[in-house]
């Protein structure tokens, strides 16, 4: 197996051997300086000085690095909806013009109108959209990708997204990484009550997403405007008689859903804006991982979720981008999770530790996240002697360079 050693990076951050919870000091990380990277193709062999890389492996082929860079993992986006049609530029007009939640939902906006404009697209074109966001997402530096359904709400519709998903997943040199979100409101056409649906979703889409391995994962809103806190926990709790993992979009706008996630034991309770003392301590005893998705926050013009207060009570705090067409279209992982960096006083090693090993938690992955021996070479530099610039242009410095799976 040919070996590969990249460097010397002016910085290199690994972002191991610090804690999975709680609040993180910059001057806990670990950073090398003249580091290199010894891979294997696919795997980080080494990590430390280049020029001690290079005299213990006199036969690996070089990767020079010629200019100031700094190099971290690459960003895990543990929550996102980017497979969509259509655009719901509309409901942000009617938004920024005032209206509510509810108006827009009533003018015909809202989720149901990326359902409809989702339903008419086909899997091919489905497919390529994926690609074509999950490549912008890996040039800025996100090298896996969680994309959850949820436009679809119907058996064959649900099974469309996620093949789309998988179809994509074949084409992206990113890790693309499937959630059923078939419980994202109870759609206009099923006649039925939530209940009902929740018990449809159970018996008619959730077997047929397991004989396709199509996902492991399931996702809930439990809000006012979707699924109330008992009909999720009754919903959760049978996905994981059937052998799916949970995650839930939790205290958006009311809270009920984190208290069911960490009761749950689900992987990770996300948007949290309206979590209050109660469930960030919940949220911070349990090992649900809390994820904030300030994208939405940006998109729906609302505050952010409690993040300083979720890691300084032990929280295991990721960072998502929530992409979607509705509340988060942006879609720039590092501008939203630097913006909140700011608002939420959180440090480049939070930050960043968000943006990686804990966000690779939230999707139950122990391979990536970090830069150290047996991890996957998923790596990124950005264009700069010191790591602290990279917060400080909010996003605006993108990396210069990629590797996924040891390829740049
Ligand atoms: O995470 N909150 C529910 N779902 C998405 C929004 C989806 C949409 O508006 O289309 C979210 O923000
Ligand atoms: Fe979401």
């Amino acid at each position: 197996m040919v070996q590969t050693l990249i460097g010397p990076f002016t910085q290199i951050l690994t972002l191991a051997d610090i804690p999975l919870k709680g609040a993180i000091a910059d001057d806990q990380l670990h950073i090398i300086k003249q580091g290199g990277v010894l891979t294997n193709g696919e795997r980080i062999v080494e990590v430390g000085n280049f020029e001690d890389l290079r005299k213990t492996y006199p036969k690996a082929e070089v990767e020079a690095i010629t200019n100031d860079l700094v190099l971290l993992p690459g960003f895990v986006d543990c929550h996102t909806h980017l497979c969509f049609a259509g655009t719901r530029a509309n409901d942000y007009a009617l938004r920024i013009a005032g209206k509510s939640y509810l108006e827009i939902a009533k003018a015909g906006g809202g989720i149901w109108d990326s359902v409809t404009q989702t339903r008419q697209a086909s899997e091919t074109k489905l497919a390529e959209l994926i690609v074509q966001r999950a490549n912008q997402h890996l040039k800025e530096g996100v090298t896996t990708i969680e994309i959850k359904s949820g436009y679809g709400l119907n058996v064959e519709q649900e099974l469309k997204q996620l093949r789309a998903i998988k179809k994509a997943g074949e084409t992206s040199s990113a890790d693309l990484l499937a959630t059923c979100l078939g419980a994202h409101i109870v759609p206009h056409d099923f006649g039925g009550t939530a209940e009902v649906y929740l018990e449809y979703l159970l018996s008619y889409v959730l077997p047929k997403i397991q004989a396709e391995k199509l996902a492991a994962r399931v996702d809930i809103f439990i809000e006012v405007s979707a699924f109330n806190p008992t009909e999720g926990a009754n919903y959760l709790r049978a996905a994981r008689q059937l052998g799916f993992d949970l995650v839930v979009h939790a205290d958006q706008f009311t809270t009920g859903g984190s208290a069911i996630a960490v009761e749950l034991g689900a992987l990770s309770a996300d948007h949290l804006e309206a979590s209050t003392e109660i469930e960030i301590k919940l949220l911070a005893a349990s090992d649900t991982v809390a994820v904030a998705l300030p994208g939405a926050s940006l998109g729906l013009g609302i505050g952010f979720s409690p993040a300083r207060k979720l890691l300084d009570a032990g929280a295991c705090l990721a960072i998502a981008s929530d992409w979607n067409p509705g509340s988060a279209p942006m879609g720039d992982l590092l501008m939203q999770a630097a913006i909140l960096s700011a608002y939420e006083k959180l440090s480049s090693a939070e930050t960043f530790a968000g943006l990686s090993y804990r966000a690779a938690k939230a999707l139950n992955l122990n391979d990536r996240g970090t830069i150290e021996p047996g991890k996957i070479a998923d790596m990124q530099a950005y264009p700069c002697a010191d790591y602290r610039e990279i917060l400080y242009h909010q996003g605006k410095l993108k990396p210069v360079k990629v590797w996924k799976r040891g390829r740049a």
